[in-house]
Order: structure tokens, then C-alpha cells, then sequence
């Protein structure tokens, strides 16, 4: 048991006791050598987490649990579209790893490189994470639905020696084949990584190249028995990189340390999820997310629980199949999205009655806002705490939320809740700078540093984005923004009220405007766009794109300007995926602008939501909004 009584004493200690309280938590993971300094904050906004400590992370996900939990169940691997089933013990999911290493070693892979992984939800993915961190190589995972130009870049800024993937992935029973899209992305690429390993499910053909790639099937074979030790790192060592969108069009390389995110893992898992060891996580995200990485491998295995890897839809073969998943694998810690609920909402609520689901101590939900009436739904249907939280792909855990291994609090539906340990949350004022600190102030939610461990290092291999993105963007102080609005009741409880830059978020899916912006504007007719997230009752949000053609004279009837949008549509899809298309695309003569030429997207945004526009008087043209009044009608 800790000494602290309340949450607010925890919350207190560990912001003004901080390295005591960091120390302490350290002793959740396995060391090689212990730290030497809890926080080095000699050079903000950088922090350095338990200087001097070595460790690993994939020693503390894996091979930790060897002595007391080797035949335990530690990943069950489900996928509804080729229905299969697969459950690893600790000890098999240590060989596993282990031949991956092995592998990924042979191909030329050594610590510090790194290894882009682009798979869908299949165990080889996890081998593949794990295998990377094992050996002090860098894992980038891109998401598997992310097509060739997003995957593109993501090697270019990446450079890794290796790539891991399958034939292919699917989605509601439809084959996705990745390697013709791995093959575009290398060739788009300028950097050329020199390995390609590739997982044949036997679901697509694959061409492979000579040379450069690999099957794993008979390279496993090879390494059946190799034993690969972990490499002790420097807790500041990298453990990987994961991109995320932001306000320009190139996607920012998120690296986290290794000592600081085992750490943080480690202390959610106890204070936040209230997790034990021989427990079941099911998180229902995608490995490509930042929920993959910290919830469903990482953090569960952290804490010696059994996690649940799951390929296919919410609902097929029908709604009721998460549940029984839930009721098969007596599930205790279920992680979602508010946008598949709302999904399930709308199915028959049979499906879900069906099922026994009084395992489960809760249900989390984050990557978007809960709204009230499907909080208060899925709380109806399944009789169990349900709990918000936020935070960020940047962050790697939640910064909002309840800790319920330190003290049961109620959950304020519409509220991810209260200001999590190690992070000095502040509402700032955006134009003065100032901190407002009265109940029900609107203001941009920001942290001040350092930040706790598990957060990122910095963006890979760009030290001057990283201050000066997150931490310059607030007047006259050094503190990190995390681009949202929020506020605070007199309870400590904060409301988050969307982005205060050009991020959407679809689904739960992160999204940055100008990616798609810039993707539509490669179209040979299309000579000027701009891209707005508009509200949406099931995902949230939904991209919706304005454009400007060059050549209008095609487009004479409803028939030219569909067929115009399809292409733009499929344009996206090819480039960046299905993920990023917007939901339409409507033709204007001009776009809302200020007369200095500044595109007036909140204003659009306004407009797209049938919403009043507020001022504009700054606007050059006030026939640009009528056109988008008509279109959207
Ligand atoms: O705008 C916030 C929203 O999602 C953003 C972070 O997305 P991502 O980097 O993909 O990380 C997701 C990790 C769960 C935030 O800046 N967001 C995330 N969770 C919530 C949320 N908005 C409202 N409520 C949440 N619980």
C-alpha cells in the first residue's frame, strides 16, 4: 500500500516531490543497472529519465514473467477475418521473439537502426516490436491501412536498415494486399532499406525481389533455437519512433526513451488500471496507433497480464463479437474507442446481451471525445465503470483520466477526468500566456516540464521541431501545448473542447488537414484545396475537402463533378489511404480568405456545420462562403 490516503495527495507528490515520487515508481520494472539520477532537467524543454539505469523493455514485457508465469497465457491473437485463433505462453512468445530477433539480426539489423514495421494485427507483428526493442533497434510501426505515400515518407524520415511485413491485411473479409503498396512506397522512397522481411499468410501473391527479400517461415525455421540475449540499453536509449500528424504536411517522428516508458507503463498499469498480474487486457486499437503500442503490447505484458490482439470489425460476424471475446477469454480490462461504441450503438442491443461480460472491472475509452449519451449507453449495456481518458500519441499515456488503483472516483460522463500524476496540467489564456486558474475557463491545455517519463524525447532527429512545435507556441513561455482546448470544473475535473490547430480526428484516427490537403492538390485539375474536419454523429469527424479546379469547363453537370471527386477520392486513397478521404469533395471558384491571402479554415469549418461564421470582416471575398453555404445546404 503507498502512504497516500487520497489522489490529491498522490497527484501533490508527485508534482512537488517529484524524483521521490519517480524513484518509487521505478521499482515497478527490472534494472541491469540501476538509475543514477531520477530527472535531468539541465536542458529544458529536453528531460532525461533515471540517468545513469540500464535496462530493457522487451526484458520487462517478456522475460521478467519467465519464472513465475511461463505457461501463462501472455498474447492470444484472434482474427475474425481468416478465423483463426492463437494463444502464446510467456515462454512461447519469449522464443518467438527471439527467432525474430535472431532474423531481423541476420539481416543486418544492430542496435540504434531502425526496423519500419507495416503489418496488420497478427502475432508476427508483436514478435517484430518486441524482437526490436530486444536487440536496441528502433521499431517504427506504420499503420497498416496508411497506403504508399504515407508509408513513403515515413521510410524516408525513418531510414531503417529493415521492413517487416505480410502479404497482406483484411478488412470486413476483403484481402488487403500490402506488398504492392510496400514496393511503391521503396520506390517513391529515397532511402532504400536493404532488408524486407515478409509474413506469408497465404492471403495475396507476393513478388518477392531477389536480394532484398525475405520470407519468415524458413528464416524462422533457421533460428528455431537461436538464443538472442537482451541488450541492456541506457534508459535513454530509444525504444522507437511513431509518426503523427500535425500542421504541416510532413508527418513528425515520435521517439520515446526506453527506463522513462517502462516506468510509465508500468505505474498506469498499477494506478490507473488497477491491473494484476494473470489478468486479461483486451485493447481493440491497432498496433499502427500510439494505444497499440502502450496498451496492447507493451503495458499489459509490463504487467504480466494476458493482452488480446484482435484482426476485424466490431461488428462481423455480428455486433455481439467483442463480447464474446470478452466472455471466452474472461476479459478484465477492455480499452476502446468512443467511435466503435457508437458503431455497436447502433446494432441490436441482443447482441451484446447475449454474452456474459461481468469479468470486466471497466471499459476505457480515448482517442476522441465521449460524448454523454453513448458514455452513458455503453454504461447501461454493460453494468461497469466507464472511464475517459486522454492524452496523446506524444505523450504514450494519459494525462486526464481517473486513477482508480489509487483512490475510486466517480466518472463525470462528457469529462476524461482529472489531471494525471507527473503531469502539471495548465489552462493557459492563448493570446496573453497567462494560466487561468478559476473553475470554467476556456484555454488551451497545456504541460509544464518536465514532462513525466514515458513522453517523448524530442521528434526524431529534429531537436528544433520538437521546442519549437510544442514548446514555443504559447506567448513568452517555455511550456508544451498539446493543441487542445479544455477547461476545468471547481472539482479538477477538465472538458476537452477539440484541436486549436488543423488536426482532426476521424474515428479516433489522427489526422492532419494539410496531408490531405497536399495529396489533392497533386491532381493535375485541381489548383487550389482546402481540407476541414466537419462533426460527425458516428466518427466524430469526417474530413470534408474544398477545392478549386484549374479547368472548369468540364464540369458543366452533377455526372463531370462526381466523377471529378471520385478520382480526387481515389487519389487519396492511393496516396495515403482510405483512412484520409474525405467524406466529399465540392468544387468552388474561390476560397475564403483573408486579404492577405490567409485561408479562413475556422470560418469553413463554421460554414461546413451549417454553423454561424462569426466575424469577417479580414475577408476578401464574401461571395467564397456563400458557395460553400450552397454546397453543403
Ligand atoms: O485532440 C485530442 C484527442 O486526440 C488527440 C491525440 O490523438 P493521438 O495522438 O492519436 O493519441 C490518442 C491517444 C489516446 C488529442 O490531442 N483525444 C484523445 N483522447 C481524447 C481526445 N479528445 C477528447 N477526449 C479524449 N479522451
Amino acid at each position: 500500500m503507498t502512504a497516500h490516503s487520497t489522489y490529491a495527495d498522490f497527484y501533490r507528490q508527485s508534482i512537488d516531490h517529484r524524483d521521490t515520487f519517480w524513484s518509487e515508481q521505478a521499482k515497478l520494472i527490472d534494472w541491469k543497472t540501476p538509475p543514477q539520477q531520477v530527472c535531468d532537467y539541465s536542458n529544458p524543454p529536453f528531460a532525461k529519465w533515471f540517468v545513469g539505469g540500464t535496462t530493457n523493455l522487451c526484458h520487462n514485457a517478456v522475460d521478467r514473467h519467465l519464472a513465475t508465469r511461463a505457461s501463462q497465457a501472455a498474447l492470444v491473437a484472434i482474427s475474425t477475418e481468416t478465423d483463426t485463433e492463437r494463444s502464446y505462453s510467456f515462454a512461447e512468445l519469449h522464443a518467438e521473439v527471439q527467432r525474430m530477433a535472431a532474423v531481423l539480426r541476420s539481416l543486418g539489423v544492430k542496435k540504434g537502426d531502425r526496423v519500419l514495421i507495416y503489418m496488420p494485427m497478427i502475432a508476427e507483428a508483436a514478435f517484430a516490436m518486441l524482437a526490436c526493442v530486444r536487440i536496441g533497434a528502433l521499431h517504427s510501426v506504420v499503420f497498416g491501412g496508411f497506403a504508399s505515400g504515407s508509408l513513403a515518407s515515413r521510410i524516408e524520415d525513418a531510414e531503417p536498415v529493415a521492413v517487416v511485413s505480410a502479404d497482406a491485411g483484411s478488412r470486413g473479409g476483403k484481402v488487403v494486399p500490402y506488398k504492392p503498396l510496400l514496393d511503391e512506397a521503396i520506390a517513391l522512397s529515397k532511402h532504400k532499406p536493404a532488408a524486407v522481411l515478409m509474413v506469408n499468410r497465404g492471403l495475396a501473391p507476393m513478388h518477392l525481389q531477389p536480394g532484398r527479400d525475405h520470407e519468415w517461415a524458413p528464416l524462422r525455421e533457421q533460428h528455431l533455437h537461436t538464443v538472442v540475449p537482451c541488450e541492456w540499453v541506457e534508459s535513454t536509449h530509444p525504444s522507437y519512433t511513431l509518426y503523427t500528424s500535425g500542421t504541416t504536411g510532413k508527418p513528425k517522428g515520435v521517439q520515446r526513451d526506453t527506463g522513462g516508458y517502462t516506468v510509465a507503463l508500468a505505474a498506469s498499469m498499477k494506478h490507473i488500471f488497477d491491473a494484476k498480474p494473470g489478468e486479461t487486457y483486451f485493447a481493440t486499437s491497432d498496433i499502427g496507433w500510439v494505444v497499440g503500442h502502450s496498451y496492447i503490447i507493451y503495458g499489459p505484458l509490463i504487467a504480466g497480464m494476458t493482452t488480446i490482439m484482435y484482426e476485424g470489425l466490431p461488428t462481423r460476424p455480428d455486433a455481439g463479437v467483442w463480447w464474446s471475446i470478452v466472455e471466452k477469454y474472461r476479459v478484465t480490462h477492455m480499452f476502446s474507442a468512443p467511435t466503435a461504441v457508437r458503431v455497436l450503438k447502433k446494432q441490436d442491443p441482443a447482441y451484446l446481451a447475449q454474452y456474459n461480460v461481468k469479468s470486466l472491472k471497466a471499459l476505457w475509452l480515448a482517442g476522441e471525445p465521449l460524448d454523454e449519451p453513448t458514455a452513458q449507453w455503453i454504461s447501461d449495456a454493460l453494468q461497469v465503470p466507464i472511464i475517459d481518458n486522454y492524452w496523446q500519441t506524444e505523450t504514450g499515456w494519459p494525462i486526464l483520466t481517473l486513477a482508480n488503483g489509487v483512490e475510486k472516483q466517480t466518472t463525470r460522463f462528457g469529462s476524461p477526468g482529472k489531471a494525471m500524476y507527473g503531469y502539471g496540467v495548465k489552462l493557459i489564456d492563448e493570446a496573453t500566456g497567462e494560466e487561468l486558474t478559476g473553475p470554467n475557463q476556456k484555454g488551451v491545455v497545456a504541460i509544464e516540464g518536465p514532462l513525466p517519463p514515458g513522453c517523448m524525447q524530442t521528434v526524431w532527429r529534429d531537436d528544433a521541431r520538437f521546442v519549437n512545435t510544442y514548446w514555443k507556441s504559447i506567448p513568452g513561455r517555455l511550456i508544451y501545448s498539446t493543441f487542445d482546448w479544455g477547461i476545468r470544473d471547481a472539482d479538477g475535473y477538465h472538458f476537452i473542447l477539440g484541436r486549436t490547430d488543423d488536426v482532426i480526428n476521424v474515428a479516433g484516427h489522427r489526422l492532419g488537414t494539410r496531408e490531405i490537403e497536399e495529396s489533392i492538390a497533386s491532381h493535375p485539375n485541381i489548383a487550389e484545396v482546402a481540407v476541414v474536419g466537419v462533426a460527425d454523429s458516428l466518427k466524430g469527424q469526417v474530413a470534408m475537402a474544398f477545392a478549386v479546379v484549374r479547368d472548369s469547363s468540364g464540369l458543366t453537370d452533377d455526372a463531370a463533378r462526381l466523377k471529378l471527386e471520385g478520382e480526387v477520392m481515389k487519389q487519396v486513397d492511393h496516396q495515403l489511404g482510405a483512412v484520409a478521404r474525405p467524406s466529399r469533395v465540392y468544387f468552388v471558384t474561390v476560397l475564403p480568405k483573408t486579404r492577405s491571402g490567409k485561408l479562413l479554415r475556422r470560418a469553413l469549418q463554421a460554414v461546413a456545420e451549417r454553423r454561424d461564421p462569426g466575424d469577417l470582416t479580414t475577408m476578401e471575398d464574401p461571395a467564397a462562403l456563400q458557395q460553400v453555404k450552397d454546397l453543403v445546404g
